[in-house]
């Protein structure tokens, strides 16, 4: 992952863009290989879990809340998770979150969590 300030850089006046990169590996994720072991639509629109790390990393310490109103595949949540934060996560697109679950499956001791769906149907 690469962080670009200006100051790093003489760009001769121009003011270049600060940017984050960052190698897509998602494709070969666990999520990934579950969704298509299970015949699950992944979700289409999906961030890298480094993009959330960063943020999480920089604007939380341990043990704070993290949001994401828009969570789709809820990439910030098990990035949170694993960065032991709490998180909460909320989805319009119901089987995205249901598909999300598969993400807590890869490593035993995430589900020591307490992990609720509340969906329409719970309400
Ligand atoms: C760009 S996607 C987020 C992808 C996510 N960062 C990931 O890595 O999987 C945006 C999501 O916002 C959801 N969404 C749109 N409007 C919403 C609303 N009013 N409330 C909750 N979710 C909403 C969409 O269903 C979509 O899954």
């Amino acid at each position: 992952m690469t962080f670009q300030r200006n100051s790093i850089n003489d760009n001769g006046g121009a003011i270049p863009p600060n940017f984050l990169e960052l190698a897509n590996t998602e494709s070969n994720s666990h999520y990934m290989r579950k969704c298509k072991e299970l015949g699950i639509k992944p979700h289409p629109a999906r961030f890298p879990k480094e993009f959330a790390e960063f943020f999480i990393k920089f604007l939380t310490n341990e043990g704070d809340l993290v949001l994401d109103p828009f969570a789709g595949s809820n990439t910030t949540g098990y990035a949170a998770e694993k960065l032991e934060r709490q998180w909460i996560a909320v989805e319009l697109n119901e089987p995205y979150i249901e598909g999300s679950i598969l993400r807590f499956e890869e490593e035993p001791s995430l589900f020591e969590s307490e992990l609720k769906v509340y969906g329409s149907k719970n309400a």
